[in-house]
């Protein structure tokens, strides 16, 4: 039996949750107030010296029914608040009750421990293969008035600097209430100085690093485009000044949500910070009648000493392990081709084929069908919702075609948008009123397409059956499951109206339905998601697919930021990456061959451009390319990945893989424009053994682990702008 991480110290009514890494320890103070004490390094005992300070604070409440007023609500740090309870912070949860009143007082009521991590329905969460790997403390709180209960749900996981949280919320009363706020987690901190780096974007530039002081009131990081958005990611890290990405305290927090969320960090009167991260509040109101409960969506919260780095390498570590179900995290991923850039919808079998052919001689391994295979679709006006192949394009059908890409040796993949219905379709024919809309209003669209109304099964049913009709042919290796628009138009056709609050939720409920439907049917097909890009990158869809298309931006020099900021909190092995043509789709750079390789091989390799129009100097390359790639795979996949020079702050950018023996290592490192008087910059690797010698595979020369890492080399030279190089060792 392994040692116990959660404690209760009855006496001093203290919990603590401490693994090897980190303690995480609060209280049961007077009034049964639950209060938060510490979230940090492990200590080793806690011997009761972090009692909050009584003082009287000015405008304060107190306890109902107390005459001391040193016993301040309104600055004593809390595990969760709510709000109407003398609290003026910005409050976790918000219940309305019966009779109109926005009051709850969350007083503790009682604990349980259990082994590993328990399910939750109906959502996403982080998993244990072994019960002995993490253990649950439930602490529920209860509002005595209304008799709703709170559990409190936390999960310390023996390998890594981790607590996960939750809550539950239970109407135990015969009142019905109604729930317009309950955030996944509430965290005070006290005498933090903090700066907050948050992950804000747009669609073909996701995944921006913005870092900022914390200032006094209140910021909110959010989104309420019914998805995670590539607006505004799930995650926030805090950290002190000067915590780079080799040292200092830093903590990261991210939602395993996939719908709207909200951030909120207040710095109170007297500097104090509160955090707060869950479901969005805006336009949600969740009715709660007797018996029933309201599940939240889980928050993982990371502490590292060792700076950004350090949390990445947790979260990396854990969602690999912990949040990715799909047994393809653990396989090497196919390079693949997709015709998007290739062909946009302009293709059928006879054009596709001599593609296929050029992917196969260059060592591709899996063709990829983007959009435009089904219905009538040639644009995107049309046809979203039939996903039957389109026998114009296709003469002898789809499954014809994907035997044809079999026969040449490669896998095949298919792009499906299951989440959306056009005008001219079928399914709209068939059921206009699948389409989500308010009635009496003309719904908005968005590139010509409109969102179904998932929260209802049948309209689930509908999809899963036509995909089913699909997937069923044992000829799909993989799918790309993407979502081109934002929910507009909020309406459940079967809700009744004091539940339309729910349907931003609702959907997302929706939504994992039919993830948890199908891929757990069809978990031989590795799935990517994607949603213009990585408009929908979170641990959520993660959940269900290991791989995320992580933008549309596919210049290199654009992804070193976008992979950069990306690799804050997800794994390299869930970064979509493809060379595309140059001069640039998007952007119209031209960007070396080898550059565009060296950035999109640092993430899952794919190539998507018009191969059969290569020069045959650009297909000697590729094909080179391909083969080092298919070599170095395994350590880009699977390796630990380190972030060196930052281009949102440089000329430059660097990273680096180090294999888990630290025997095999990569880095890249790139200078962006070039200059005329050049400033001599060095790259300093990092994750090395110290101790080992490593050869130069491209040269031989020796270096200690010790002299990469801290005397680096020297960045070449280049009359050019936006070059590259890597460099692989292996100890000898
Ligand atoms: C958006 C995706 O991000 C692209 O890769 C492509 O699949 C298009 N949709 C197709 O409509």
């Amino acid at each position: 039996m392994k040692t116990d991480m959660i404690t209760f110290d009855e006496k001093n009514q203290v919990f603590n949750l401490s693994n090897n890494y980190i303690s995480y320890i609060f209280s049961v103070e007077e009034g049964k107030i639950l209060a938060h004490l510490y979230f940090g390094k492990k200590i080793r005992n806690y011997h009761g010296n972090l009692q909050y300070p009584r003082i009287s604070r000015s405008f304060s409440a107190n306890l109902p029914g107390s005459e001391d007023k040193t016993f301040s609500r309104d600055t004593l740090p809390k595990e969760y608040s709510s709000a109407g309870e003398g609290d003026f912070r910005t409050p976790a949860a918000v219940v309305k009750n019966e009779n109109g009143a926005y009051a709850s007082f969350l007083t503790y009521k009682t604990y349980q421990k259990v082994n590993g991590r328990p399910k939750m329905k109906g959502l996403p969460a982080s998993f244990v293969n072994n019960e002995e790997d993490a253990q649950t403390l439930i602490v529920t709180l209860e509002d005595k008035v209304s008799k709703l209960e709170f559990d409190l749900s936390y999960t310390i996981f023996r390998k890594y600097p981790i607590i996960v949280r939750s809550v539950k919320v239970r109407n135990m009363g015969t009142d019905t209430v109604f729930l317009n706020k309950v955030s996944s987690m509430q965290l005070d901190f006290v005498g933090k100085k903090f700066e907050s780096i948050t992950l804000p974007g747009a669609h073909m530039n996701e995944c921006n690093i913005e870092r900022n002081p914390l200032h006094h009131g209140l910021a909110v990081c959010s989104s309420n485009r019914g998805v995670s958005s590539p607006q505004m990611n799930p995650f926030v890290a805090l950290v002190d000044k000067d915590t780079n990405e080799f040292s200092g305290e830093a903590y990261g927090f991210s939602l395993v949500y996939s719908g709207n969320h909200k951030i909120e960090l207040e710095k109170d009167q007297i500097n104090q910070v509160r955090l707060n991260m869950g479901i969005n509040d805006y336009n949600f109101s969740w009715k709660l009648v007797p018996e029933e409960s309201l599940q939240t969506p889980e928050a993982i919260m990371v502490y590292s000493k060792n700076g950004l780095n350090g949390i990445s390498q947790s979260f990396h570590h854990f969602i690999d392990e912990n949040i990715i179900r799909s047994k393809f995290k653990n396989i090497e991923r196919p390079i693949l081709i997709n015709n998007w850039e290739a062909t946009y919808f302009d293709f059928n079998e006879e054009k596709l084929l001599p593609l296929v052919k050029k992917a196969k001689d260059l060592g591709m391994e899996m063709f990829v069908l983007d959009d435009g295979w089904f219905g009538h679709r040639n644009n995107s006006r049309s046809s979203l919702g039939d996903w039957t192949v389109n026998r114009e394009k296709f003469p002898q059908g789809l499954i014809h075609f994907a035997k044809l890409v079999h026969e040449q040796g490669m896998k095949f993949g298919l792009w499906f948008e299951p989440e959306m219905i056009s005008h001219d379709s079928e399914l709209y024919k068939k059921h206009p009123d699948y389409l989500m809309h308010v009635p009496g209003r003309m719904p908005s669209p968005s590139r010509h397409q409109y969102v179904l109304d998932l929260g209802r099964k049948e309209v689930r049913d509908e999809v899963v059956g036509q995909i089913d009709k699909i997937l069923s042919s044992g000829q799909i290796d993989y799918v790309k499951w993407d979502m081109n628009r934002h929910l507009t138009d909020i309406y459940q056709a079967d809700l009744p109206i004091d539940k339309q609050g729910e349907v931003y939720h609702r959907y997302v409920l929706g939504l994992y339905d039919l993830l948890a439907r199908i891929t757990s049917k069809y978990d031989n097909i590795l799935f990517e998601s994607c949603s213009s890009g990585g408009g929908r990158f979170d641990l959520g869809m993660a959940y269900y697919m290991p791989q995320t298309w992580t933008s549309d931006n596919t210049d290199a020099v654009a992804r070193m930021k976008i992979q950069y900021g990306t690799s804050l909190i997800y794994p390299t092995n869930m970064i979509g990456a493809h060379v595309s043509v140059s001069p640039n789709e998007q952007t119209g750079r031209l960007v070396p061959l080898d550059t565009r390789y060296l950035v999109a091989m640092s993430g899952v390799l794919g190539y998507e451009l018009d191969l059969t129009k290569l020069t045959s100097l650009e297909s000697e390359k590729i094909k080179s390319q391909i083969s080092n790639y298919k070599k170095l795979r395994k350590l880009i996949q699977f390796g630990d990945f380190y972030r060196l020079k930052s281009p949102f702050d440089t000329n430059q950018a660097a990273w680096n893989f180090v294999s888990k023996d630290q025997k095999e290592a990569l880095v890249f490192s790139f200078n962006i424009l070039s200059q005329a008087q050049p400033v001599f910059t060095k790259t300093k690797m990092y994750g090395l053994n110290p101790n080992f010698d490593y050869e130069d595979q491209n040269g031989g020369e020796i270096f200690g682990g010790d002299e990469l890492m801290d005397m680096g080399f020297y960045d070449e030279i280049a009359k050019q702008d936006f070059v590259g190089k890597m460099r692989y060792f292996k100890a000898i």
